[in-house]
């Protein structure tokens, strides 16, 4: 039998600054033109496995590895970060850690630049790995400037601008809206058909894990817990959730069928099509008649508005118009979403709320006063914002200094600061992590450090942007729990 282009023999590493290993025991073998899908809960070692892979451990992050990773034949511990980019692309978390060019074209030309391609080659290469994540036509736009979202696939072509044959992605959706999510999936099915490229992929989606991979790896607290057919996984509902991962929809439906004594477990269904034939059986061609409901609406109770848009208009320098002439009001006790596709300009727009953004033209409106006669510092009381990415937000040395910052501005006595900060913490589950450099923990924990530093400034107003962004599944629901819960002990408002 062929050997494994990617082979990861009993693997244990620590991080220098690490208190216990982030692998342990760690056995793996990806063939030529098979997709790998890893998943596990936030701070289980995802992104160090696939740091390994392309060197970045342990050439850049140090620290002892012990056991063997094996890429296209070269030991990557053995061979340079620079001969080993040719076999593996790794598209990183983070996409800004990723973005050196000023602009579009140069940032995705940089890979096979430095491969030494001629320029006629390289401008297709860019061209074809533009198209394939959505972003031509966007060669002068400056990479500063482009959204979250836009970023990442900017951080996607420029790996695939460099053709490896192996390509490791990490969470490169987690920003993404549906559309966006739906065109990376089908770059990489393509570059698998195409190519018989070799894609590693951490993942939370069940549905695009099932659609996409032939085997997943489940990792937690750094040992794989599960390797397997993705299917074999999910039909198992049960243990699916105990590993900490969501279960399809139609398959949590088959399981109550089952609980029900209506369908043999080993029929449950995992896809739409396959639950539409089960139901189909079982209702045997009788007919339903559907049943049209009247829904009474609870009676509407007028409540203040806390923040009012008069016409906002944000215009970035350089002239893109990311708001036009928004009219909104978020009154008292409210629970907003705001929807929109990436770069649609919902940052933009919350940005007002807290001051963060003056509006270009008309105002921002908080408890009746307009926002450019209010300081940063009175805002922030009133306002807590936690930003899309949370290293824009972080810059303490230790979680617990983190999240005592905001306190002490709001001039609490040690005592109260304590108390919250143990209360932040426990709500977030992070009370183990409280010594910790920020940046050495996971990005799913210093999502939840951000979260904690604005639950515990508790502000009548918060504003979570994409909150769920690089949260594992128990994560993000009890994110949502959590955010819920505070909505109706304070009245919080949530967009
Ligand atoms: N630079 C670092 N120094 C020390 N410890 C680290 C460092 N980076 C990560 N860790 C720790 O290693 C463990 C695994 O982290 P890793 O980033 O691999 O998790 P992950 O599964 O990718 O999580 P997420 O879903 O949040 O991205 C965690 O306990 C984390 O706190
Ligand atoms: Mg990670």
């Amino acid at each position: 039998m062929e050997e494994g282009i990617v082979r990861v023999s009993d693997v244990t590493y620590r991080y220098p600054k690490g208190e216990e290993p982030a692998l342990r025991g760690v056995n793996l073998e990806v063939k030529r033109g098979e997709v790998l899908a890893i998943m596990g809960p936030t701070g289980a070692g995802k992104t160090t496995l696939v740091s390994l892979f392309n060197g970045l451990i342990p050439h850049y992050f140090e620290g002892r590895v012990t056991g063997e990773v094996l890429v296209s034949d070269l030991s990557t511990s053995r061979h340079r970060i620079q001969d080993l980019v040719e076999h593996v692309g790794l598209v990183l978390q983070d996409p800004e850690t990723q973005i050196f060019g000023i602009t579009v074209l140069e940032d995705t030309a940089f890979g096979p630049s430095n491969l030494g391609y001629p320029r006629e080659q390289i401008l297709n290469l860019v061209r074809e790995a533009l198209a394939a994540v959505r972003l031509s036509g966007y060669e002068e736009r400056l990479t500063a400037n482009l959204s979250g979202g836009e970023k990442q696939r900017l951080a996607i072509a420029g790996v695939l601008a460099m053709q490896p044959e192996i390509l490791v992605l990490d969470e490169p959706t987690s920003e993404l809206d549906p559309l966006g999510r739906a065109e990376v999936f089908e770059a990489v099915s393509a570059l698998r058909a195409e190519r018989q490229a070799t894609v590693i992929l951490v993942e939370h989606e069940t549905e695009d894990v099932l659609r996409l991979a032939d085997k997943v790896a489940v990792i937690a607290k750094g040992e794989i817990v599960w390797y397997g057919a993705p299917r074999d996984l999910f039909r198992d509902v049960l243990r699916t959730r105990d590993l900490s991962i969501r279960p399809p929809e139609v398959a949590e439906l088959g399981l109550k069928l089952c609980e029900r004594g209506l369908l043999p477990t080993d029929e449950i269904p995992l896809t739409l099509e396959e639950a539409e034939a089960v139901i189909r059986e079982m209702l045997g061609g009788k007919k339903l008649e559907a049943q049209a409901q009247t829904l009474s609406s609870p009676g509407t109770v007028e409540r203040t508005t806390i923040i009012e848009t008069i016409d906002l208009t944000h215009v970035y320098p350089g002239g893109i118009q990311a708001v036009s002439g928004v009219n909104l009001k978020i009154r008292k006790g409210e629970f907003i979403a705001l929807v929109g596709q990436n770069g649609a300009g919902k940052t933009t727009l919350v940005k007002h709320f807290n001051g963060l953004l003056t509006p270009t033209s008309g105002a921002v409106m908080v408890n009746g006063v307009d926002t450019r006669e209010l300081g940063i510092g009175e805002l922030a009381k009133q306002v807590g914002y936690v930003f899309q990415n949370p290293d824009h937000q972080i810059f303490s040395t230790t979680v617990e200094e983190e999240i005592r910052y905001g306190l002490k501005n709001l001039g609490l006595s040690e005592d109260e600061q304590e108390m919250r900060i143990r209360e932040a913490l426990s709500l977030v589950g992070l009370e183990d992590k409280r010594g910790r450099h920020p940046f050495t923990l996971s990005k799913g924990e210093r999502q939840k450090v951000a979260v904690a530093s604005i639950l515990a400034i508790a502000p009548p107003v918060i504003i979570i942007d994409e909150p769920t962004t690089g949260l594992d599944w128990t994560g993000t629901t009890r994110m949502l729990e959590l955010i819920s819960d505070l909505f109706r002990t304070n009245g919080s408002n949530s967009p």
